[in-house]
């Protein structure tokens, strides 16, 4: 067989270079369009451990991570799967935001740069590598009648479809040539004004229903040239069939059909057609039917369209994403390959294209996506006039964290670093010898790891969590301490805690960190002389606001709260050093309670500047300007985040509603949730109480 070959497609022993193999669980942190009735519904089949309803899910994750983790529930049931991954050398992950009408450029994450790196790092190979991977996952979850769409370009598009063939022998069914623009300047050569879409399936018996689009003006002119007394259009068209058959009476007459030729209708039918005028003989005695241009559904759509509109900026649809692809063409994929209530999966879903006509078509779906803001794009476009089916916002949140302390500080464990391929820290260093913290409080000490030097040959699990809090304190640039169990380290005069990968920091451990500051405090020589403790964590409990800060001030303990970034996880960045720790947002909101009802106001929202690039921060004259969207759980149940109520700018409507009331209908103490999203897609979220008699 003619095989492609790829740098990196074999190892060195000469075996083929299989994906990451992960099973992670998925974490649901928000459920969306869920009405009360669903919801104690969906709390009480989990209770009594039954089944819950289907959700469709829209996951924040890379690809390598949540394909894999699809396998087990879903390997052999997706029925139809786009994908458009980016495949454009100089496309990358920095996304437009609004201010004020204005648009500024947000750099892409050094995530989203690792993914960048991960696709392209090594050009085509690296590339072709990497889609393999992820079309090895896709076949799998692909059901026995699914089908597959790979949207490309004319550069990538010969090369994937090499490497597609390989995995899915004979199963290639066309290659769609979609004239993305009517026009493309390029003055050297035809224009390139079209992009590829192969069409795969998993076995040659797969879901297809014929689709047609209406015929161009041009052909029904010079073909439909007759016009009937009602003013239909029609044609006289052949009334024989391929292949042979017998001779039929018409009006009274045996006809022979032409040799190698069928008469299309049974005796009985033909007898009707000639009563009703839609059969006629020619001068020459030859039988026709009068075939109308309003019965007939049009021209069977072929694999080259011409028909299908790029998303313009004046279009509803558009959401400002790069590479948004037009509802049109996603709707001729589906609704040709796929029956209603059938599972669509798109794992670069971008904008949230897929979902979105997935919703409307009736289909079940599964979108993910890498990038922050690709999220919350879809996110909104699903909440928009749609009001689409109740569906969850997940990620791998905690469980790709556990992973990654796994192999990084605990490798005693059955997990390999082969297993996992998230990459050791070769340059890991702890902070061994004697950190120097002059005059930083003389009961401080510094505290060095088992051996710092082989992370992977730790002893347990105690000092793999050693290891796992030196090395975050180490990226904080801040010092060990020991002695103390809440506080691990200090930085500038202030004491640290860092908080564990599995679990948000909630009230009781800032009640914890707050105690055992207070004990320290004060016990002579080895007392901190600090007031201040930076509480690092991953994630945050919602109910962790302004109570939490009252402990805190109570106990006179500066307390901020800092998360803990993702990039952490990333060897590339760690090394780069580029590692920056950020504040949490801080948000206000009033609430005022009359009888029942009670009223929400945002007042203030303070987004760490840090974070922000120069020419946005300059735009922004006034705190409600960062808020993008926000949403209301008015009666949180310690369960997820369910938005019961949202608010959120559009391109088309840039004004955000600042305050929303609500009635309770029952007596009863409610823990209200409110979440926003700034500009930069990070979200905030603040719990209220509220008694209602
Ligand atoms: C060309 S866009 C998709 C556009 C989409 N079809 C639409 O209509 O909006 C490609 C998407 O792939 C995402 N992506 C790139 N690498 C990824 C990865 N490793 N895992 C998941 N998503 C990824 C990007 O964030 C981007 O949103």
């Amino acid at each position: 067989m003619t095989e492609l070959i790829w740098e990196g497609k074999y190892d060195k022993d000469g075996k083929k270079v299989a994906p990451l193999h992960v099973a992670l669980p998925f974490q649901t942190v928000e459920t969306i369009n869920e009405s009360t009735k669903e919801r104690q519904l969906a709390q009480d089949l989990f209770t009594t451990g039954r089944d819950p309803q289907w959700r469709n899910r829209l996951i924040w994750g890379d690809k390598k991570y949540v394909l894999p983790s699809l396998l087990e529930e879903f390997a052999g049931k997706v029925d139809l799967i786009y994908i458009d991954p980016p495949f454009a050398t100089g496309q990358n992950f920095s996304f437009n935001m609004r201010v004020d009408g204005e648009e500024f450029t947000k750099e892409p994450s050094i995530i989203e740069q690792k993914a960048y790196r991960d696709t392209w790092g090594r050009g085509l190979d690296s590339y072709l590598q990497w889609f393999s991977e992820a079309v090895i996952f896709l076949q799998e979850l692909l059901s026995e009648r699914g089908s597959i769409f790979v949207h490309l370009d004319c550069n990538i598009g010969p090369y994937a479809k090499a490497a597609m063939d390989e995995l899915f022998s004979r199963t290639f069914q066309t290659q769609v040539v979609w004239q993305r623009v009517t026009a493309h300047s390029d003055s050297r050569r035809f224009g390139i004004n079209y992009d590829l879409i192969l069409h795969y399936s998993k076995a040659p018996d797969f879901t297809w229903i014929v689709r047609h689009v209406a015929h161009s003006e041009d052909y029904v002119e010079s073909h439909y040239t007759q016009v009937n007394e009602e003013g239909r259009k029609f044609r006289w068209d052949n009334a024989t069939a391929a292949g042979s058959g017998p001779a039929r009476y018409f009006f009274g007459k045996l006809l022979e059909p032409p040799p190698g030729t069928h008469w299309r209708w049974s005796q009985e039918r033909i007898d009707d057609l000639g009563a009703s005028g839609r059969i006629a003989l020619t001068s020459k005695g030859k039988p026709q039917y009068k075939r109308f241009l309003d019965e007939m559904p049009g021209k069977v759509i072929q694999a080259v369209w011409t028909d299908i509109a790029p998303v313009n900026s004046q279009a509803l649809e558009d959401t400002g994403f790069d590479t948004q692809k037009p509802e049109a063409l996603l709707e001729r994929i589906i609704k040709a390959s796929s029956n209603e209530g059938d599972l669509v999966l798109d794992c670069f879903v971008g904008s949230g294209t897929t979902a979105v006509v997935a919703a409307k078509l009736n289909r079940r779906w599964i979108a993910c996506d890498l990038g922050r803001f690709a999220i919350h794009t879809t996110r909104k476009r699903l909440l928009g006039p749609l009001n689409v089916k109740p569906f969850v916002v997940q990620n791998l949140g905690k469980y790709e964290r556990q992973l990654w302390q796994k192999a990084e500080f605990d490798l005693g464990t059955d997990l390999t670093r082969e297993d996992l391929t998230l990459n050791p820290f070769p340059t890991w260093k702890g902070t061994s010898g004697s950190p120097s913290h002059s005059g930083k409080g003389p009961g401080i000490r510094s505290d060095t790891p088992a051996s710092p030097s082989h992370p992977g040959k730790g002893p347990g699990v105690r000092s793999a969590d050693l290891r796992y809090r030196h090395f975050i304190l180490e990226l904080y640039h801040a010092q060990s301490v020991s002695g103390y169990v809440w506080l691990h380290g200090v930085k500038a005069g202030r004491m640290v805690h860092v908080g564990a990968v599995d679990a948000p920091i909630s009230p009781g451990d800032v009640s914890q960190i707050a105690a055992e500051f207070k004990r320290a405090v004060g016990t002579g020589k080895d007392a901190p002389i600090t007031n201040g403790v930076d509480v690092l964590g991953w994630d945050f409990a919602f109910e962790l606001n302004e109570v939490s800060k009252q402990q805190a001030a109570q106990a006179n303990i500066n307390m901020r709260f800092v998360r803990i970034p993702r990039e952490v996880l990333e060897k590339k960045a760690v090394e780069q050093g580029d590692i920056r720790f950020f504040e949490l947002a801080a948000l206000s909101v009033d609430m005022a309670q009359k009888g029942r009802v009670i009223t929400l106001k945002l007042t203030d929202f303070v987004i760490p500047p840090d974070d922000v690039p120069e020419d946005v921060r300059k735009a922004i004259t006034h705190w409600e300007q960062w808020i993008d969207y926000w949403a209301v759980d008015w009666n949180n149940r310690s369960d997820t985040f369910h938005n019961e109520w949202q608010d959120y700018r559009t391109r088309q409507k840039r004004d955000l509603q600042k305050q929303v009331a609500h009635t309770y209908e029952q007596p009863g103490q409610y823990i209200i949730v409110v979440k926003v999203i700034d500009i930069l897609g990070n979200d905030t979220t603040k719990t209220l109480k509220v008694t209602v008699v």
